[in-house]
This record gives C-alpha cells, sequence and structure tokens, in this order.
C-alpha cells in the first residue's frame, strides 16, 4: 500500500491504557492518518501490536450503556427476523449484548480479551477467545459450519490488514450468507468533527468506496447500507458473495451512497486534505475554549477513549480537568494517561460541584442530558466539540 499523510497527530498513549497511579508515564506511540492511492482506504500508517491494544483485562465495556444494550438487541431481533439465519458469528462479541439476542439460531461469538470471551461463555455461548484469522475462519468452517450471519461491529476498523479479515470472513459465509459490518463511518467523523475518533485501535476509517475497492476483488460486494446515529454516525454495511445477492432492501443502495461519498471528497487525497486541515483549527478552538473557564470547575463526562484523545490531542491535564466519571467499575480510581487526571464514579455531590461537564462520552448526549436533568435545570453546563465547541 502506498500511504500519503493525512494528519500526524504525533505520538500519544493509547486510549484505553489507564494508568494506575497519577504520576505514571505510560508509553507513546506515533498516531498518522494516511490514504492508500490504490484502495482509496484511510488508515493508521503505523500498527500498535494488538496485545498491547486489547490486553486480557480490556475495559472497554458494551453494556454501560442503555443506548448501545437497546441498540444491539434491536439489531440482533431486527436481523433474525428478516435473515432468519441458522447459524450466525459474531466477531468481537465484547460482553455480548448483540450476540445473546438470538432465539432460534446458533450462535458462536469470537473475542480475543479474556475477560469479556469468559463472560459470553457463561452466558452458554460458544466463544473462540481468539484474533480473528484465515486459521480461525477455517477452525469454525471445520467444527461449527458455514455460517448464515456473520456481523461485526466495531471490529472491522481495528485490525491491521483489513482485506485479510474480509478474506477470513469470506471463508466463513455460506454461499447465501449475510455479513453485516457496523461501525462509524469516516464521513461523519469529518463532517460532525468527531476527530477523537482516531486513536490506535482505530486503524482504519471506512468508506463504502474503499471498502467497495478491497472487497470486489473477492467476490463479495456491498448490497446495502444503513445510516444510524450510533457513535456519532455509524454505517450498517451489508455484504454478499458476488451472483448471491438476495432481494431484501436494506437501507440506501450502494450507488447513492457512493455518489455521497464523491460529493464530500472522501474519494481523493486532495478531497480528504481538506477535511483533514480543518481537525488542527478544531483542536485550537478546544484548548482555546478550556483556558477561558480558567477558575471553574471542569469535569469530564465518561472517561471514553475519546475523552483520553481530546485530553492528549489538546494538551490538557489534572490542572483544566478537575477529575473525570464513569461508570465502568474496571475504569473507576485509575488515572487518564499521561495527564493525571482520575477517574472517579458517579456520586450526587461530585455532580453538584460542578461547573461544566466536557462530555466525554458525546454519542450519549441524549441519554445523559436525561439522566442529569436536575443537574441542568440547577444551571449545570456541557461542554462538547461535536459538531462544533459550544457549551450547553
Ligand atoms: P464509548 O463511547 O466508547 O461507548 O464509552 C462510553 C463510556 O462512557 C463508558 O466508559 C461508560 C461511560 N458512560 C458513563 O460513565 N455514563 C453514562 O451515562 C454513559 C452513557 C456512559
Amino acid at each position: 500500500m502506498s500511504n500519503r499523510t493525512l494528519i500526524d497527530f504525533g505520538k500519544l498513549p493509547l486510549a484505553n491504557t489507564l494508568s494506575n497511579s497519577k504520576g505514571d508515564v505510560e508509553k507513546t506511540f506515533p498516531l498518522i492518518v494516511g490514504f492508500d492511492d490504490q484502495t482509496k482506504l484511510v488508515s493508521l500508517t503505523e500498527n500498535v501490536d494488538a496485545e498491547y491494544l486489547f490486553p486480557n483485562d480490556y475495559v472497554y465495556d458494551s453494556s454501560q450503556s442503555e443506548t448501545m444494550i437497546k441498540y444491539f438487541g434491536d439489531m440482533a431481533e431486527y436481523l433474525e427476523s428478516t435473515f432468519t439465519p441458522k447459524t450466525v458469528l459474531e466477531i468481537g462479541s465484547n460482553s455480548g449484548i448483540f450476540i445473546n439476542g438470538f432465539k432460534n439460531a446458533k450462535t458462536i461469538a469470537v473475542e480475543p480479551c479474556d475477560n469479556f470471551a469468559n463472560k459470553t461463555n457463561d452466558m452458554g455461548i460458544k466463544t473462540y477467545p481468539e484474533y480473528w484469522s484465515m486459521e480461525l475462519a477455517k477452525e469454525i468452517v471445520k467444527n461449527d459450519g458455514k455460517q448464515d450471519l456473520i456481523y461485526s461491529a466495531n471490529t472491522m476498523t481495528h485490525i491491521h490488514e483489513v482485506d485479510k479479515a474480509f478474506e477470513a470472513v469470506n471463508e466463513c459465509l455460506s454461499d447465501d450468507g449475510v455479513f453485516v459490518i457496523d461501525g462509524p463511518a469516516l464521513q461523519n467523523i469529518l463532517k460532525y468533527n468527531a476527530f477523537d475518533q482516531f486513536y490506535h485501535e482505530h486503524q482504519s476509517y471506512f468508506t463504502c468506496t474503499a471498502l467497495s475497492n478491497i472487497l470486489n476483488p473477492m467476490g463479495l460486494v456491498i448490497v446495502g447500507v444503513n445510516k444510524t446515529s450510533v457513535h456519532g454516525g455509524s454505517y450498517q454495511i451489508m455484504i454478499q458473495k458476488i451472483g448471491h445477492e438476495n432481494s431484501i432492501k436494506f437501507g440506501m443502495d450502494l450507488g447513492d451512497i457512493l455518489a455521497e461519498e464523491q460529493e464530500l471528497g472522501l474519494d481523493s487525497y486532495g478531497g480528504l486534505k481538506i477535511h483533514f486541515d480543518r481537525i488542527r483549527v478544531h483542536i485550537k478552538d478546544i484548548t482555546d475554549q478550556i483556558a477561558s473557564l480558567n477558575g471553574s470547575k471542569v469535569v469530564g463526562y465518561g472517561a471514553t477513549a475519546k475523552f483520553t484523545q481530546i485530553c492528549n490531542m489538546c494538551d490538557l491535564d489534572n490542572n483544566n480537568i478537575a477529575y473525570a466519571m464513569d461508570t465502568t467499575p474496571d475504569k473507576q480510581n485509575k488515572f487518564i494517561p499521561n495527564t493525571g487526571i482520575e477517574i472517579l464514579p458517579f456520586a450526587k455531590d461530585r455532580i453538584d460541584s460542578v461547573d461544566y461537564f466536557y462530555l466525554g462520552a458525546w454519542n450519549y448526549a441524549e441519554e445523559i442530558f436525561k439522566k442529569e436533568h436536575e443537574y441542568i435545570e440547577n444551571g449545570g453546563k456541557f461542554i462538547t466539540h461535536v459538531p462544533e465547541v459550544t457549551i450547553i
């Protein structure tokens, strides 16, 4: 792949590696986003080993959000009733809130982080505690047969050499099977200023333009695309084997999405560079906004991987952000890497004393505003940078 740099964020710590002590200095790695002229894929030009990125005490837990529990439950129900698959495989099953939603199909999960693999095994779902690969795909075909539905949310973008991951899916998919990828769309990341989605775990950022260029030569084709509001705007992309496309309508037609991406300039280096150059301005806007609140108590709402990025990209530390709060027990009493910002559990007195919450979990803004109506009614304020730096 010939990669041309779109933006170089410098060296940053890994977004989900939280520190145990305030003064710990976490290892940093270059974060450079590039464009491949051949496939038009936007991806990181340097990759961190998967063992560093997805340790066996991986902290991200999808079941910490009511929004995600409902979203994945509904998605499982929709896919089961629409495609009536006999066999279902989820790649990157995390806490199991999707795969556990099937009533009749035989289900299998793949999850390399042991803490979550054990959880889905305990739920009675056969789980392979491994990274997705061609070897694993072949083993699954041997043990469990080809799969009618393969679903993967926010995982294909996490795999270095995504083309090999797709080849492995192709190996495992039954002839009339459906493969659904779900995850943030590059167009929304750029449109809504969600540059905190650029982190080491996210190795590629999908457009349907690039995906078609990668999938078509393998005999796979995108047959429909649904747009959702998840994670600030995601695509659910339905893929089938060429020559086996079914007639079920799934969101927008590929042609319409490709035209939209072309109009936004996402299919060329020059078009993308205009979007990426704006990120520097957004970073400065955040730094200026926080500096202008000097003397007020600013606290992070949700110690998301995205918030780690905001703090490190905008040079925020415990002098600007008093602490952050998060519901995930495994994140609590740890520190956002290289910032000295402690993560605390939610508590009423801690909320009441806050002047401004920085919305680290901006993708759950609606859920959070509903939950914190008392804080808002008492004059409490939120800061967000999506879709632009604003105080709410
Ligand atoms: P995500 O944006 O990567 O899904 O992570 C969301 C994080 O935000 C997760 O650590 C849980 C946390 N969170 C809260 O602490 N309070 C909330 O109300 C919500 C919705 C999320």
